[in-house]
């Protein structure tokens, strides 16, 4: 598949460029994504460990499978994907990239001021007293590290399914949509609220509306541009024709 020209002419002409990307970014990463037929969902509870109940029921098990998830994340390397939003980031006068991805491979790619919608697995805080933990993460079997402030049992800081997201991220993810002159959505079934609201409010605000993703999402029918490859293959593609025309 190619690129539209009249994509890469848009965004040669843009000012303002905003992306939203999801899981399926890093799945060429070797990071599962959710909702995949291979996906986390399809072999985990969300419920159960992306959770207040689920942690509250069983703090342990929650604690173990986001230490089994860093484990995987630590050895991911980003791909030519999250490299061509580094490379976004450097074309357009104005770029904001919003993630809903807590890998932080953008910013190991070498992104800067990432937007992190649903926190990060790689930090953690107290469950009680919220204080950020910096203490020791790696116990035996069946411990789970406490708060030396409070006590607290210790979590990742994770958004969790029923959990507000960091206002002031979302406040200026949504100033971004309302903002931009084109916005894509890359790697994300376009399914989780708020962050799924993103690409209809840059829609409504006048914005190109780009769909970067192998697979139809609820999205689709809404984009300008259906992009129907991996973010991995298409997003080097869009840099590759962006620098051909600007020769
Ligand atoms: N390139 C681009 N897109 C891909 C690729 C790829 N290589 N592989 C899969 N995808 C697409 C899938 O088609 C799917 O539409 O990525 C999307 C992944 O969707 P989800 O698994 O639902 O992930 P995401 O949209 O990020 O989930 C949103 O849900 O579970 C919560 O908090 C979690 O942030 C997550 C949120």
């Amino acid at each position: 598949m190619h690129i539209p020209p009249n994509l890469i002419e848009a965004l040669a002409e843009a000012n303002y460029v905003a992306v939203l990307t999801g899981a399926g970014i890093s799945a060429e990463s070797g990071i599962k994504t959710f909702r995949d037929p291979d996906g986390l969902w399809a072999k985990f509870n969300p419920m159960e460990l992306a959770s207040i109940d689920g942690f509250m029921s069983n703090p342990q098990r929650v604690w173990e499978w986001y230490q089994y998830r860093r484990e995987i994340i630590n050895k991911a390397q980003p791909n030519p994907g999250h490299y061509a939003l580094v490379e976004f980031e450097k074309i357009f006068p104005q770029f904001t990239l919003i993630t809903q991805n807590v890998d932080r491979l953008h910013q190991k790619a070498g992104s800067s001021n990432v937007i992190e919608l649903h926190g990060n697995i790689l930090e953690n805080h107290c469950f009680s007293c919220k204080e950020p933990y910096h203490g020791e993460t790696d116990l035996p079997e069946g411990h789970i590290p406490r708060c030396p402030i409070c006590g607290g049992m210790i979590r990742p800081s994770v958004v969790w399914f029923g959990e507000a997201l960091p206002i002031d991220a979302l406040e200026q993810a949504e100033q971004a949509a309302m903002e931009c002159d084109v916005f894509f959505s890359i790697g994300t079934s376009a399914e989780v609220y708020p962050a799924a609201n993103l690409p209809y409010v840059a829609k409504r605000s006048g914005a190109i509306l780009v769909e970067v993703n192998p697979n139809p999402t609820v999205l689709s029918p809404y984009v300008d541009y259906k992009i129907s490859l991996s973010s991995a293959v298409g997003l080097p593609k869009i840099v590759e024709a962006l620098k051909e025309l600007k020769k």
